[in-house]
């Protein structure tokens, strides 16, 4: 199984060969199916916060190996809602399955579990901490539609300061060259221990607070919905939560590049508009998608059977 990590914490956990290492083991997932590779093991999916792409893509992902998959369900039907704590819940979990993938919008929950659990775990998204698997399908996306990870201009707009995914991918983004451009408002930009890392990386970075300028360098523009869920503040979220919206309008106003990608995480809202979805501009879907390759690999990884 070569040396990775067989929890999926943090990206941190993985340096330049280990992303590389995953996103080729995605790819013969891809090539190759092993509709038998996880045959009488169990992922249990904990989701503690709403999810569609991640809970069904990791269930599909193991079903298309072969394992089964146990469901924690609606948290408000547990025994959480009896009080019981978080602790003893992921304990009892981890005993009924061999793997298991968990989101919960407290930071940290994920490598907290893992401390616990016994089993690997897989971190699903922990609050506006990090998303890896996420990060993997990312990459994947990025190789597949750009050809290469090093020398792109990649522009992240949005949610900087809340989104998991684009704190991950930042990250992950640090092990090879290229620049870096986050775009939005003053009260949602990247944090500073983001900036930090990428800094002590000697990642090319730079920061904007309107579109306009950069689109037209951009290989790949990252879209993130402003996320309601991570405000505080009513108001706050109030001030920024039409900050931006990416149409065709505006890529045509830009003169973007013909080859430019845009991503995003999904689910969006009113950020990015259907108009781009008929463009050759458009990956998101497609990224969505990659969720399956990539997570048979980090499942395949976890249970030591890659
Ligand atoms: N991209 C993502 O995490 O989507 P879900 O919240 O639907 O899982």
């Amino acid at each position: 199984m070569g040396d990775q990590p067989k929890n999926v914490i943090s990206i941190r956990d993985f340096d330049r060969d280990g992303l590389l290492d995953i996103l080729d083991k995605a790819r013969m997932m891809e090539e190759q199916p092993r509709p038998e590779l996880l045959r009488g093991y169990l992922l249990g999916n904990m989701f503690i916060e709403p999810s569609t792409r991640t809970r069904l893509s990791f269930a599909s992902a193991m079903a298309r190996l072969g394992g089964d998959v146990l469901d924690f369900g609606d948290p408000a039907r547990s025994s959480l809602k009896k009080g019981e704590s978080l602790a003893d819940t992921i304990r009892i979990f981890a005993g009924y399955c061999d793997v298991m993938a968990i989101r919960h919008p407290w930071e940290g929950v994920a490598r907290h579990g893992a401390q616990i659990a016994g089993i690997p775990v897989i971190n699903a998204g922990d609050g506006s901490n990090q998303h890896p698997t996420q990060t993997f399908l990312d990459l994947y996306t990025i190789k597949k539609t750009c050809g290469r990870l090093d020398g792109l201009e990649i522009g992240f707009i949005g949610d900087l300061r809340y989104s998991r995914t684009v704190h991950s991918l930042a990250e992950a983004l640090s092990r090879f060259d290229g620049s870096l451009c986050f775009i939005s408002p003053e009260a949602l930009k990247a944090p500073d221990y983001l900036l930090d890392e990428l800094d002590e990386k000697g990642t090319d970075y730079e920061q904007f607070d309107r579109p306009d300028d950069v689109l037209p360098r951009l290989d790949v523009l990252y879209c993130t919905r402003i996320q309601e869920e991570r405000f505080a503040d009513r108001l706050e979220y109030e001030e920024v939560k039409n900050c931006y919206r990416i149409q065709k309008e505006l890529l045509e106003v830009c003169g973007v590049k013909k080859t430019l990608k845009i991503m995003h995480p999904l689910p969006r809202v009113d950020e990015l508009s259907t108009d781009i979805d008929a463009t050759g501009h458009a990956v998101y879907f497609e990224q969505a998608k990659n969720g399956i390759p990539v997570r048979q690999a980090l499942l395949a990884m976890a249970l030591g059977k890659i």
